[in-house]
């Protein structure tokens, strides 16, 4: 089964956009395996848009990858992924052309999906523009659903329609493995912050099989690249990694793997986040902020699959504050004689043991996680 967990991997949009090549995609392959990302579960090194020329092959109908840009073609570029034990990914969309203008699979799905297919492709990121009014948006993502399927090859199917038509209503009837419910991230707190919130009520419709995909991370990018607008603190990239895990959305880092920093290596790589991630019953949290002030604010608690819980406390806001929740709201009587005893995620510290209500102060735009197991109080 394909995206069993949360897929997780990189893709080359948010630093690279149009600057996409051979050269970069290997070098950040090179890093990738070097910083140890593959055995912390990152698994698919997907091309973005701008990989291919401007006009398909005149003769073929193909679409052919830019000799400048991929001068060894894709299969190449697909095999040196295969031989450092990765996936490789592509790239195309349901209209006509794709979003920064080349050309899209609109009427050229079946052959598209076999193109990539000969390359070696695991995985598809499917987009939406260039749509033609005629076009269906739920038809376009079934059509290249079994276009994949008739590939011959298993390729994850990675929709991406920005939330269109209630897109988490009917893609996974498509065969679709994960779906993109917003616009595009750009590498700042509002745009992560809007997208995550505008999501939190939607999560109950992501699940093993086909995950919502609030958008590829920012994280470590500290403003540099093509969505480097604006850039984060380490705070904000807490804040965001730790979002992404207990919604388990997908983990495609987007930042240049070759400039990592060690904080935010440690932060992507962090061994509880991904395990809250990668939880395989992939359960939404349940919303349960309990403070006079409620804006923005959020605390956060997930069953896993072995008996414990993640809690998160996140403070969305633009000042430091406490953020509480009372745990009669996550299902612990009073009158249980049980408590939570938490563990910290970042630092494996104990931080105690509560029956009642906790109450954290969080500077602005951080957060707090912490593992949790229920105990006699
Ligand atoms: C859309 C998608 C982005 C990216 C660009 C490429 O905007 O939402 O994630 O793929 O297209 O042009």
């Amino acid at each position: 089964m394909l995206a069993k967990r949360p897929p997780m991997g990189w893709n080359t949009w948010n630093t690279f956009g149009d600057a996409v090549n051979e050269e970069v995609i290997l070098e950040n392959v090179d890093a990738f395996v070097k910083l140890g990302l593959r055995e912390a579960g990152y698994e698919y090194i997907v091309i973005d848009d701008c990989w291919s020329k401007k006009q398909r092959d005149p003769e073929t109908g193909k679409i052919v990858p830019n000799p400048e840009k991929f001068p060894h073609g894709m299969k190449y570029v697909s095999d040196y992924v295969h031989s450092k034990g990765l996936k490789f990914g592509m790239y195309s969309c349901a209209g006509t052309r794709t979003c920064d203008d080349y050309p899209g699979s609109f009427d050229h799905e079946f052959l598209d999906a076999k193109t990539f297919a000969e390359y070696g492709c695991d995985f598809l990121k499917y987009d939406f523009c260039y749509m033609p009014d005629t076009a269906n948006g739920p038809l376009m993502y079934r059509r290249m659903g079994m276009a994949l399927k008739a590939s011959g090859r298993e390729i994850l199917f990675s929709a991406c329609n920005w939330g269109s038509d209630e897109v988490h209503k009917w893609i996974r009837s498509t065969g679709a493995h994960m779906y993109r419910s917003t616009g595009d991230i750009h590498d700042n707190f509002e745009s992560m912050k809007k997208i995550a919130l505008s999501q939190e009520n939607l999560l109950g419709y992501s699940a093993p099989g086909c995950f919502n995909d609030t958008d590829m991370l920012t994280v470590g990018m500290f403003g540099k690249g093509h969505v480097g607008i604006g850039g984060c603190t380490e705070a904000d990239y807490r804040t965001q990694f730790g979002l992404w895990c207990m919604f388990s959305a997908p983990l495609m880092l987007g930042c240049d793997i070759r400039t990592l920093t060690p904080e935010m290596l440690a932060l992507v790589t962090n061994k509880n986040l991904i395990r809250i991630n990668q939880d395989e019953e992939a359960r939404p949290p349940i919303e349960s902020h309990t403070g006079w002030d409620n804006s923005d604010k959020r605390v956060y608690f997930k069953h896993l699959s072995d008996g414990e819980f993640a809690i998160g406390f996140f403070n969305l806001t633009e000042r430091d504050q406490p953020v509480q929740t009372n745990l009669t709201n996550l299902g612990l009587s009073a009158s249980s004689g049980m408590a939570l005893e938490l563990t910290d995620v970042m630092t494996d510290e104990a931080f105690g043991k509560f029956d009642e209500y906790i109450n954290i102060h969080i500077p602005a735009h951080d957060c707090r996680i912490f593992l949790a197991k229920l105990v006699e109080a």
